[in-house]
């Protein structure tokens, strides 16, 4: 007998069979497209850190919804840049605000094919930009900020959002979004709960993204990306109020803490790869340092792997396009 018997290579000889025993694919349906929309403007404007993504007018808008619902995809998330800002963020309760509107737009454009979802949160709408509002000391006043998340979470929901997505690390915040969209009707609109949101350096493109002002930053309410143990303890609070789903985010940085939820989480679980992630990739296929497509198809597997039921990614469009071609 020869030595190996077993040669794992078998398995690996020809790309059928490298297909055929893949342990995880990507689908379309489980990508969610992040999308910018900007008040103040007539034409797509493009983000320089996050090249080939921009901040939209309603009219392109519609049409990348339009295009995310034809190819598959199972979601689009929208984050809204008004034209004017506040101490406590008062656009975002407008129905007429820029992402109540967007909310409205898509949901006509696409109807039931395609999960709207919204982003919901003060950062874009305060002149601060905190997350929340601020205390007289200028610290992040937490539970001031419940009662405008739960107002939001109800406008949101009246906009035609089928899922409203927290993202503000408020404790507290998914049971009285809970409790107020079920007081106001919209007991079939999901929250999908930003549940392990750790404050992180890769958020830096999203911040021109959505033309931020925070000066300082955000490490009294994200987590701290030293603690492992305590995003279980984000989980099973925002599942005890009533999280239909829940998201670990940022994603390749924090891949263990998305493999530890996914296996005690009984709800779906989301990636988010964020902006920085996508900025990186970018520039280093841009400079010819990776090949740009295998960087992302196996960022994207890896996300897969570890455990995700749902990835967010700004890549969602042209990776379902490439899957339809194989
Ligand atoms: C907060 C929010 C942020 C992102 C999504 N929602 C920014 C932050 O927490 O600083 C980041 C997304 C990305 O970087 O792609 N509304």
């Amino acid at each position: 007998m020869t030595f190996p018997v077993q040669r794992p290579r078998r398995l690996r000889t020809n790309p059928a069979m490298r297909r055929m025993v893949a342990e995880y694919r990507v689908h379309p349906a489980e990508l969610i497209l992040p999308a910018f929309i900007r008040e103040d403007i007539s034409q797509p404007n493009p983000i320089s850190s996050m090249p080939g993504v921009v901040q939209h007018t309603s009219d392109s808008l519609k049409k990348a919804a339009a295009q995310a619902a034809e190819l598959g995809l199972g979601g689009i998330m929208l984050f809204g840049i008004p034209a004017q800002r506040d101490a406590t963020g008062t656009a975002s309760l407008d129905p007429n605000g820029v992402l109540n509107k967007a909310i409205r737009d898509v949901r006509s454009e696409v109807g039931d094919t395609l999960v709207v979802m919204s982003d919901l949160c003060l950062d874009e709408f305060t002149d601060h930009g905190h997350c929340g509002v601020l205390a007289d000391d200028g610290t992040v006043d937490n539970d001031a900020t419940l009662d405008i998340y739960a107002q939001m979470g109800v406008a949101q929901a009246e906009a035609g959002a089928h899922v409203v997505a927290p993202s503000g690390m408020m404790d507290g915040q998914v049971g009285v979004i809970r409790a107020a969209l079920d007081a106001a009707g919209a007991q079939d609109v999901s929250v999908l709960a930003y549940a392990a949101k750790y404050a992180s350096a890769f958020y830096g493109p999203f911040r021109e993204a959505v033309d931020s002002q925070l000066a300082g930053d955000r490490r009294t309410y994200q987590m701290d990306s030293a603690n492992r143990r305590e995003a279980i303890l984000e989980v099973e609070l925002d599942l005890a109020e009533g999280a239909d789903m829940v998201m670990v985010k940022p994603a390749m940085s924090y891949l263990d803490i998305l493999a530890d939820v996914a296996d005690m989480s009984p709800v779906p679980v989301a990636a988010y790869q964020i902006s920085g992630e996508y900025a990186m990739i970018e520039a280093a296929a841009a400079n010819g340092w990776i090949n740009r497509r295998a960087a992302i198809e196996e960022s994207v597997t890896s996300i897969k792997r570890a455990g995700a039921n749902l990835i967010l990614t700004y890549w969602a469009t042209e990776l379902a396009t490439w899957l339809k071609e194989k």
